[in-house]
């Protein structure tokens, strides 16, 4: 499963970068308003840093409006993303794009009948989010399972992008229902590398070294 972050934050993504584990970012509009800069100079920054898919949402608005600012975006590298809203019009957008060969992240994907909409339109990946579904009531892991089942009965090229990731048992999941990518958040990241038995057996080796 390959791994992406989901952040807006330049500094998280430089302390990423050397792990060289990390292929792509998603952003979202909260994460872009969280760091209080334009959408546009946040991008090009992480283009620089990133050489993967970088996730960028367009506003809502009407097709026409969407689509002007999504190729707006994809002229500042070739490695945008559009993130598209999974609304009709969205769709709509995304079949567009995908005639001018626009890669598209269709966003907001919390069921089978909407991941089965976005790979029809073209979508290059979809994002259903685990923790909201969760927080919803509903498994965030079955999800993920059922729209891979779906993906691999019909061969769609879309990959899946497991989002709203909010703990290690997420990731845990994501992977073993095969999701293609997670999308990371920072914190969840540094998590992964830990375990309690790991410290306990640097403690002890550190311990028996100094013998
Ligand atoms: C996905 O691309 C979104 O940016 C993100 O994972 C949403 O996560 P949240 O539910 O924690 O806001």
């Amino acid at each position: 499963m390959k791994i992406f972050i989901d952040t807006a934050n330049i500094e998280e993504i430089k302390a990423v970068k050397d792990l060289g584990i990390v292929k792509g970012v998603t952003t979202n509009p909260s994460l872009i308003a969280k760091e209080g800069r334009k959408l546009e100079e946040v991008i090009k920054e992480i283009v620089s840093l990133i050489d993967g898919p970088i996730s960028a949402e367009v506003n809502e608005g009407s097709i026409d409006e969407m689509e002007k600012q999504a190729i707006a975006l994809s002229k500042i590298d070739p490695n945008i993303v559009i993130k598209v809203p999974m609304t009709l019009d969205g769709i709509a957008l995304v079949s567009r794009l995908a005639k001018r060969k626009i890669k598209t992240n269709v966003t907001l994907v919390f069921s089978v009948p909407q991941a089965l909409m976005a790979c029809e339109a073209g979508a290059t990946y979809i994002s259903p989010f685990m923790g909201r579904v969760d927080d919803f009531g509903e498994s965030g892991a079955d999800l993920i399972e059922d729209i891979m089942t779906m993906i691999v009965n019909y061969g769609y090229e879309t990959e899946v992008i497991a989002a709203s990731i909010r703990n290690t048992a997420h990731v845990k999941e994501a992977s073993l229902r095969g999701a293609d990518i997670a999308t990371i958040p920072y914190k969840v990241l540094m998590q992964m590398v830990k375990h309690p038995l790991t410290d306990k057996g640097l403690e002890i080796f550190a311990n028996a070294s100094k013998k």
